[in-house]
């Protein structure tokens, strides 16, 4: 059974009931398949069905991205593209008769949903301004916890060296210095997020697993970052370094004050 819990709200009702939605759908033919009893015929319709909620629901999300000018619809028109193709290359006619193949096809959607909620959908809405002051470490983001405090102002001073890279008038070829950036940001995140875990881990945090889910999903998008979108002409970089400003310091922001600061008051529990 793959849980939706509150990790996976984003906050606005309508897209979060159609992920809820999702997740049933896929739970039961998860349920269908290790009923033997149940005909193909039952599994793949619900395949087909999902395949058109799931279309649907990204042609919404998209709609209301489009209406707010959420600056990430491009990469999620992608993303969401990239699932239905996936949906659509498993002849579902064949599916229907091995269940192995049809396992194999939710495994992946259910992780798919599950990371692409967790590192995409999660700041539609959220991007900031981009021309918004540095990101300042105040009060609000902390967490009670020193270690995780004191690294989540690290990774707040690596993102406003993102952001004085954008600004600085002066360098007109700027790529190694990106390569430089990203390579210790992805390098400070997974030392962070060990932390973070192995913390969780000792005082048997409940949300423990989605956590770490999250966690996984952030860097996976770190790591996909395509730098050969990145050449020497100056414009394009500074439109890449906008981008990637405006998702680190969103999700990074969602993240802390919404699933971190939990650990912190779980850990006041149990003091
Ligand atoms: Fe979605
Ligand atoms: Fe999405
Ligand atoms: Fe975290």
């Amino acid at each position: 059974m793959y849980q939706f819990t509150t990790d996976c709200l984003i906050g606005i009702e309508e897209i979060d009931e159609e992920h809820r939605a999702l997740f049933q759908m896929i739970n039961e033919a998860f349920d269908l398949l290790s009923d033997s009893s149940e005909s193909s015929m039952v599994l793949k319709n619900l395949l087909e069905k999902l395949k058109e909620y799931a279309a649907t629901h990204f042609a919404h999300e998209e709609a209301y991205m489009e209406r707010i000018h959420d600056p990430e619809l491009p990469l999620q028109r992608r993303e969401h593209a990239f699932f239905i193709e996936k949906i659509n290359s498993y002849h579902l006619e064949a599916t229907a008769g091995s269940p192995s193949s049809a396992e194999e096809l939710l495994t992946f959607l259910v992780h798919w949903l599950y990371s692409h909620i967790l590192s995409s959908d999660i700041i539609i809405g959220k991007i900031s301004p981009k021309e918004t002051d540095p990101l300042a470490f105040t009060d609000e983001y902390k967490t009670g916890i020193e270690l995780i405090d004191n690294e989540h102002r690290r990774l707040f001073e690596i993102i406003a060296e993102v952001k004085r890279l954008i600004h600085d008038e002066m360098m007109t070829d700027k790529y190694d210095e990106i390569i430089q950036l990203l390579s210790s940001l992805r390098e400070y995140t997974r030392f962070h997020f060990e932390h973070e875990e192995e913390l969780m881990e000792a005082m048997h945090y409940p949300d423990l697993e989605i956590h770490c889910m999250a966690h996984t999903a952030f860097i996976d998008r770190l790591v996909d970052i395509n730098l050969s979108e990145l050449n020497n002409i100056d414009d394009n970089q500074q439109e890449f370094l906008l981008n990637l400003l405006s998702f680190l310091q969103s999700w990074l922001v969602e993240h802390i004050l919404k699933s971190d600061k939990l650990i912190g008051e779980y850990r006041k529990l149990l003091l």
